[in-house]
């Protein structure tokens, strides 16, 4: 009797712990639910050893996720897998062992906002794995420095040095990919990256070689506005978290976490900060950029006046290599084809959709993939905790748009 109570309460206790109440609508709550209970148990874990002064909180994460989910680069019938370094950055490269040549070649940016996670954490070596097999390409997963110890442009600048190597007719050569059929891609600060490296390459009259296509899983590209209809919409639904986003950005640039509320209230971006333009305003005036179903009720967060100096003290916060939806017009027209994935129940929501749009505009072929039900990070926790129904879709998608495109 004692041990069926005992065993009552402990269910209910971790029942509440895990239950969070989520929008309906949203795919297999129950999985997002235990995905988020996973993170946030994790994520628990590491602040108190940050507080007892153990580690940093993200040396804890790392050491958890990789404990859990780092896996060796193993070599299957179909695909031939190794760690290499691409351009001086570490790469997992796989290759399938049959097929043509010469290949289609994809480099892959992981996400975890700039500070988590790995190419070879079995989740990206499975979508890699998967890729390079369905496609018949060659695949670079790039393990590009991570914050707090490399802050902005360093993961930038690993993410171009590999993608210069990756064009490189020695790489193309080597690994017998074909220079027209080359694509750059990423999730989430993945996303970031290959958006921003995208742009970078395209202006770059000095290459023969470009990327062919950019396929975007639901990115983050600015850092300006956290009251977009997604980052209201969604501040409190998993795995990404509204204040975390903004942790995470802060993070990256280099700036002091403090400043989290002050970006929390759009204070960095009010009216009287010199450092921003009317330009540089419109390029994420959702308002405009966002059609009449996603801003749905949402009001903007424009303030008069904000908390004085923030931009100058945070550059990164109007550069367009940290915050690629801040480019004009004409870069973005130079980039290639894309491919955005979006999801309604994630912040970046909005970020994706506003960067498609603009990308159309400017001229370029772009596929808007969004998924009514989908959250941030589904595609590629396809397969964690368990099987998601919407990862697999949006990973499929995925993979059936870079078959028709690349
Ligand atoms: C935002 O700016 C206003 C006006 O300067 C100020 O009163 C307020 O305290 C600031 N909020 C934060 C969170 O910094």
């Amino acid at each position: 009797m004692r041990l069926r109570l005992a065993g009552a309460v402990l269910l209910s206790a971790a029942a509440y712990y895990v239950y969070l109440p989520l929008p309906s609508g949203v795919s297999e709550p129950w999985k997002l639910m235990l995905l988020d209970a996973l993170f946030r148990s994790f994520m628990q874990a590491s602040d108190v050893a940050h507080a007892l002064g153990v580690c940093h909180r993200v040396h804890l994460l790392n050491r958890v996720v990789s404990w859990v989910e780092v896996i060796e680069a193993r070599s299957s019938a179909a695909v031939h897998v190794a760690d290499s370094t691409l351009g001086g950055v570490p790469t997992r490269v796989f290759e399938p062992s049959g097929g043509s040549r010469p290949k289609r070649g994809v480099i892959y940016f992981h996400g975890g906002g700039w500070a988590l996670g790995s190419g070879r954490m079995r989740s990206y070596d499975l979508l890699c794995r998967k890729m390079a097999e369905d496609l018949d390409a060659v695949v670079m997963s790039v393990d590009y420095r991570l914050a707090p110890e490399a802050v902005f442009p360093d993961q930038y600048h690993d993410a171009l040095a590999a993608s210069r190597a990756f064009l490189s007719a020695q790489v193309l050569q080597r690994y017998g990919v074909d220079p027209q059929r080359l694509c750059v891609s990423g999730d989430s600060a993945g996303g970031n990256l290959a958006a921003a490296v995208a742009q970078e390459l395209s202006s770059d009259d000095t290459l023969q070689v470009k990327f062919k296509a950019q396929a975007l899983i639901y990115p983050v590209l600015q850092a300006l506005d956290f009251h977009t209809p997604s980052y209201q919409q969604n501040q409190a639904v998993p795995i990404l978290y509204r204040p975390v986003m903004a942790r995470f950005w802060l993070q990256y640039l280099g700036a002091d976490s403090s400043l989290e509320p002050l970006l929390l209230a759009n204070n960095h971006s009010s009216l009287d900060q010199p450092g921003i333009s009317a330009e540089a305003r419109s390029r994420l005036d959702w308002t405009g950029l966002l059609p009449a179903e996603r801003r749905k009720h949402f009001r903007p967060l424009v303030r008069e006046t904000g908390s004085a100096g923030v931009v100058g003290r945070v550059p990164g916060l109007t550069d367009v290599r940290a915050a690629p939806l801040l480019a004009e017009r004409g870069v973005l027209g130079r980039t290639p084809k894309a491919y955005v994935m979006t999801c309604e129940f994630d912040v970046l929501r909005d970020d994706g959709l506003m960067y498609g749009r603009r990308l159309q505009d400017a001229g370029v072929p772009v596929t808007s993939d969004h998924y009514e039900d989908g959250f941030h990070g589904c595609m590629v926790f396809a397969y964690l905790p368990m099987m998601s129904d919407v990862g697999w879709r949006s990973m499929n998608n995925y993979i059936r748009w870079l078959d028709q495109n690349l």
